[in-house]
């Protein structure tokens, strides 16, 4: 293997540049070229390539985002509009691709390894954490630590002011921000989309609760089935009448800033054995981590196969979360 591809795509996480970086270093520690495609298959189809030298990745180990560009390329399902990827991935003589991103982005990369013949391996970069066979997703922690700290500033004011915070984070399809920055921040409740939400049952539970309390936080996630937190809001405050109640949507802030430790030495670790496996001329799988040993999953069940947060391990914990 002489030159591999390199692509980010669909939303951006923390940690994706410690990523390009470890490839891009690897690849050429091995004497292979790595080629970045800008705009993840955008930047496909469209063959914008970069030749990538060691001095490109300096110095982007503690940024955001990601210095290749993403975007989310719905047209990829076309076979019509790929006809120009692969023609591009042949021209460019590339003999194996690294697709960073979640799971619409392997579905892309597993339809391209079969109609270009070449090796292809997901890399996990997401700050949701929904992909099955992983225990971390690179983003993950970073995102979960600016949630944190941005309940923990709303906790001040919501409790000088005797009020009733519902905190949107995102998390379309998934609860795993959600509950697990719920359960860091000492949060009083939790929403999200695995679980039915009851508006009744949570107007209650958030009056006992402030019997003897100043202020009390509901994390909402974004795909919660009742809705967003202004949704909840809404629905809520006939029931809360002598409460007041606020919302806080942290939005795109949770994709951006620097990557944790967490997320520079997965991605780091995850970028390495992503180009020692197109070395061995393995394909159609993604790298993720278990136990803090970088494993590989096969591509299929990253995509077809769900990640659920083991909400029923955490019975005790739930409970002491909305007492
Ligand atoms: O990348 C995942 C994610 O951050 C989701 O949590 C969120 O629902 C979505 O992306 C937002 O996407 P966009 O930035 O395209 O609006």
């Amino acid at each position: 293997m002489k030159k591999i591809g390199i692509l980010t795509s669909g939303g951006d996480a923390p940690g994706m540049n410690a990523a390009i970086r470890a490839i891009t270093k690897a690849a050429l520690h091995y004497g292979i070229q790595t080629v970045g495609i800008r705009d993840g298959f955008e930047g496909l189809m469209k063959g914008i390539f970069i030749n990538m030298k060691y001095t490109d990745v300096d110095n982007i180990i503690h940024l955001g985002g990601t210095i290749l560009g993403s975007a989310r390329c719905p047209e990829f399902i076309d076979p019509e509009a790929r006809k120009s990827a692969v023609a591009n991935v042949k021209k460019a003589g590339i003999e194996g691709l690294i697709v960073i991103g979640g799971d619409g982005s392997f579905r892309g990369a597993n339809v391209l390894a079969k109609e270009v013949n070449i090796p292809v391996i997901g890399i996990p970069g997401t700050i949701d954490n929904d992909l099955y066979g992983t225990e971390a997703t690179i983003g993950y922690d970073t995102a979960l630590n600016t949630i944190v700290e941005a309940v923990d500033k709303i906790r001040d004011t919501a409790s000088s002011h005797k009020r009733i915070f519902f905190v949107e984070v995102m998390g379309r399809n998934s609860g795993f921000l959600a509950l697990n920055s719920a359960i860091a921040s000492g949060a009083e409740s939790v929403l999200i989309p695995e679980t039915i939400t009851d508006i009744e049952a949570l107007a209650l539970q958030i009056k006992s609760q402030n019997k003897g309390r100043r202020s009390s936080i509901i994390i909402v996630a974004e795909g919660d089935k009742e809705g967003g937190a202004m949704d909840i809001m809404h629905k809520i405050k006939p029931h809360l009448d002598d409460f007041k109640l606020r919302t806080t949507i942290l939005g795109h802030i949770q994709r951006g800033g620097s990557p944790s430790y967490f997320d520079r030495a997965l991605a780091t670790r995850s970028g390495i054995m992503a180009v020692e496996l197109l070395m061995a001329g393995v394909s159609k799988k993604m790298v993720g981590i278990k136990a803090d040993e970088i494993i590989t999953v096969e591509l299929k069940d990253a995509i077809d196969k769900q990640a659920v947060p083991k909400i029923e391990k955490e019975e005790l914990l739930l409970k002491l979360l909305t007492k």
